[in-house]
């Protein structure tokens, strides 16, 4: 169809009819409950009509071309205009084949493989009827204890932006050339990943200043790729909570930067302005999130049950809603659903196209870009000559998955034995659980203890179980529990080498796992290939590379921890600080234990002194910065080096370092290769007083290094602003 045919399609609708694509129900609403002349338990909670089903625009959580088809189907037959429906699910990271969470992906530095995942995830869910993923989640967060921290690729800016664009990428790409491509919906808007204290769908407070500075760059990264949908947040934002907030959505999202997508609420995300104590009931918070700019509401019936009202009294224009039902329509012909209500969902398809060896390898091989070897004392590589006790909850274990990770299946995943199992005999492999994952019994830890013993290296398999991390999953405490911990004391006790691998959606509190381990592997929740990745770096068949996307805190008291802190008035480190009146804590240091773009490798790179083209720029020249790396030890592997900027003096403050750019190379024993990094004067802007975007003259610093910490540094200037 073409944009007058979409129109006049509007002009035939009721006001009911358009309201009903202003709607997404959940799939149990169109699972044949009006054949049967029932109202299932949820429609009539929700007071719905079998005729509000009917008008019903778009699906929560349907997949498998089976039913979704069969949806498609009967709707078209009862909807009076034949207007077909959206499905939309949260395809986060991966479908049926589970990639890392977006976490670990982000501790991989690899943007085209994060691509290769989301195209992976939406040819998966294309063929299973999918319309729209609810991805990427770009909510940046400094928040350890904030569960959906895993749903996001950390707390840098500027990855986090890479990232947004490369998922974006990936899912969508061109959708309209493109069958088995979904759109996607960029979420959550906004800075729902900086909630106080970390409690899910707690407050969120903060300067228009840091909100542009920090966290609104990657939701726009996202749209400047064409991301077609955005998502509201649960939060609330300076008082108005995001889903009703009309500066958010109408000033910044729609007028600023030009977004004319559908934007969705969160899940209930209408009705919960009651709640939050901004509305009286569901037609005032009806009112407000559809004057501040939500199109279409999830999963409640405020809309259903009062906007025709609010028309018919005067309260809103039905300008406002037709604005809303054409941009709905608009996705609906660009996905070509009008001329093929069904797109490529097909169950052919699906026997052919998913969860194949090669989605697997991909999946294998990104899980293990995104471990992270957080200590190593000449503990790994493991030899397959050796006999290695495997012990721990998360030995033999498929809750590896992670948060999100509907489509995927127990049966599919490789467990850490099953992948260990790949590199050593039967008889050199002993597993035990040693304890559960909260609780353990004496007689467990007994046994792994004499299994343990049996073994000339032990590799204890550690973590949190997934329901301990995402939506609603905040801790307070942020160290595996107890009873781990304990097993792994007592595992040291034995006098062998102790390897550590977590399992985990959170930066978590490790210093006594680094205290009692010889070494340490981040493995997150890797996927359905998790045990096969891990056991790959565990034999070093694949040499570790991946780098934290967030810092690990020393203690969850510093939380939040980041690096791109400012300096304070009263910088700890400075020359002439005093012995007590800095900014300092008194008992734990200042910084993470393990830093932003922190990881080792089975290899050694060395860092040549760095050179600069020039010292001086002028807002139209460019200098680059050169710094030779050479593998210095004895395996290939790949090193992300970093280049980070400061400003020195900013009409604001300006963080100690921020990354501007990173580069992986791939390195042969012995081999050395020149890095170039360019820098022009885009990336010195920031975010003035007046919120202005621009840079100043002045002088800066630009840091090299394989983390943000471990940096060599050289000034330059910047001139003729
Ligand atoms: C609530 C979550 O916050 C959101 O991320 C998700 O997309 C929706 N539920 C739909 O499942």
């Amino acid at each position: 169809m073409n944009d007058s045919q979409l129109t006049s399609l509007l002009k035939e609708m009721t006001l009911h009819e358009k309201v009903g694509q202003l709607v997404q129900l959940a799939t149990p609403f169109f699972k044949g409950a009006s054949d049967q002349g029932q109202i299932t338990g949820p429609m009539q909670e929700m007071g719905l009509s079998h005729e509000d089903i009917e008008n019903t625009g778009s699906v929560l959580g349907a997949s498998g071309a089976k039913e979704t088809i069969a949806i498609q189907r009967k709707h078209l037959e009862d909807n009076r205009l034949g207007i077909p429906l959206l499905f939309m699910s949260d395809i986060v990271h991966g479908f049926r084949t589970i990639f890392p969470v977006p976490l670990a992906i982000g501790c991989s530095w690899d943007l085209d493989l994060a691509e290769k995942s989301a195209a992976l995830a939406a040819k998966e869910a294309a063929v299973s009827g999918v319309h729209v993923t609810f991805a990427p989640m770009v909510d940046l967060s400094r928040e350890p204890r904030w569960g959906r921290v895993m749903e996001s690729t950390g707390e840098d800016t500027y990855l986090n932006s890479e990232f947004a664009r490369s998922f974006v990428r990936g899912f969508q790409g061109d959708l309209q050339q493109d069958a088995y491509k979904v759109a996607s919906c960029v979420k959550h808007f906004a800075a729902y990943g900086a909630p106080e204290g970390g409690r899910d769908y707690n407050t969120v407070d903060m300067s228009e200043w840091m909100l542009r500075e920090s966290y609104l760059p990657a939701y726009k990264a996202a749209l400047d790729e064409g991301c077609e949908m955005v998502m509201t947040a649960f939060n609330i934002l300076n008082g108005v909570p995001s889903t009703g907030n009309k500066w958010l959505m109408r000033e910044l999202l729609r007028d600023e930067w030009n977004f004319d997508g559908a934007l969705i609420s969160d899940w209930g995300a209408v009705k919960e302005l009651i709640p939050h104590g901004v509305a009286q009931d569901e037609k005032e918070a009806a009112l407000q999130t559809l004057r501040a700019g939500v199109d279409i509401e999830m999963m409640m019936s405020c809309y259903f049950k009062h906007a025709s009202q609010l028309v018919e009294e005067g309260l809103l224009e039905e300008s406002t809603i037709d604005e809303a039902v054409l941009r709905i329509l608009r996705l609906k012909n660009k996905l070509g659903l009008f001329e093929n209500p069904y797109r490529e969902a097909d169950e052919a398809d699906e026997k052919n196209f998913i969860l194949t060896p090669e989605h697997r390898q991909a999946a294998r091989e990104l899980a293990g870009k995104s471990v992270v070897l957080l200590k190593n004392e000449q503990a790994l590589p493991l030899s397959n000559k050796k006999k290695v006790a495997l012990i721990g909850p998360f030995a033999h274990n498929t809750d590896i998955l992670g948060p999100w990770s509907w489509g995927g299946s127990a049966e599919d995943t490789i467990t850490l034995d099953a992948g260990m199992k790949q590199y050593l005999n039967a008889d050199y492999l002993l597993v035990s659980e040693g304890s559960g994952i909260e609780t353990g019994t004496e007689q467990q830890l007994q046994e792994a203890m004499q299994i343990a013993s049996k073994g000339e290296v032990i590799v204890a398999a550690l973590g949190e179980h997934s329901d301990m991390s995402g939506e609603a999953g905040s801790r307070a405490d942020i160290r595996i529990p107890e009873i781990q911990l304990e097993l792994l004391k007592q595992l040291k006790s034995l006098g062998k080498p102790v390897i550590a691998v977590l399992f985990n959606g959170r930066p978590l509190d490790v210093r006594e796992i680094i205290e009692h381990a010889d070494a340490v592997l981040e493995a997150w929740y890797p996927g359905t290939e998790g045990g096969n990745a891990v056991a790959d770096i565990l034999f070093g068949d694949v040499n570790p590379s991946g780098k934290l996307s967030m810092s690990f805190p020393y203690s969850v008291g510093q939380v939040p921890v980041y690096y791109n802190q400012f300096n304070t008035g009263r910088p700890k480190d400075a020359p002439d600080a005093q012995i007590r009146f800095v900014s300092q804590y008194l008992d734990i240091p200042n910084e993470a234990l393990f830093p932003f773009g922190y990881g080792l490798s089975y290899s050694t790179y060395h860092y040549s002194e760095m050179s600069l083209s020039t010292e001086q720029i002028t807002p139209t020249e460019k200098l680059t910065v050169h710094v030779d790396i050479k593998n210095t030890g004895s395996m290939a592997g790949e090193e992300i080096v970093q280049l980070y900027i400061r400003d020195l003096v900013g009409e604001v403050v300006r963080p100690l370092k921020e990354l501007k750019d990173f580069t992986k190379v791939t390195l042969q024993p012995g081999e050395t290769t020149t890095v170039e990094f360019t820098i022009d004067e885009s990336q010195l802007r920031y975010y003035h007083t007046d919120l202005d975007y621009k840079s100043d003259s002045g002088e800066f610093e630009v840091f090299v290094g394989p983390n943000s910490r471990d940096v060599q540094s050289r000034k330059f200037k910047l001139g003729n602003v």
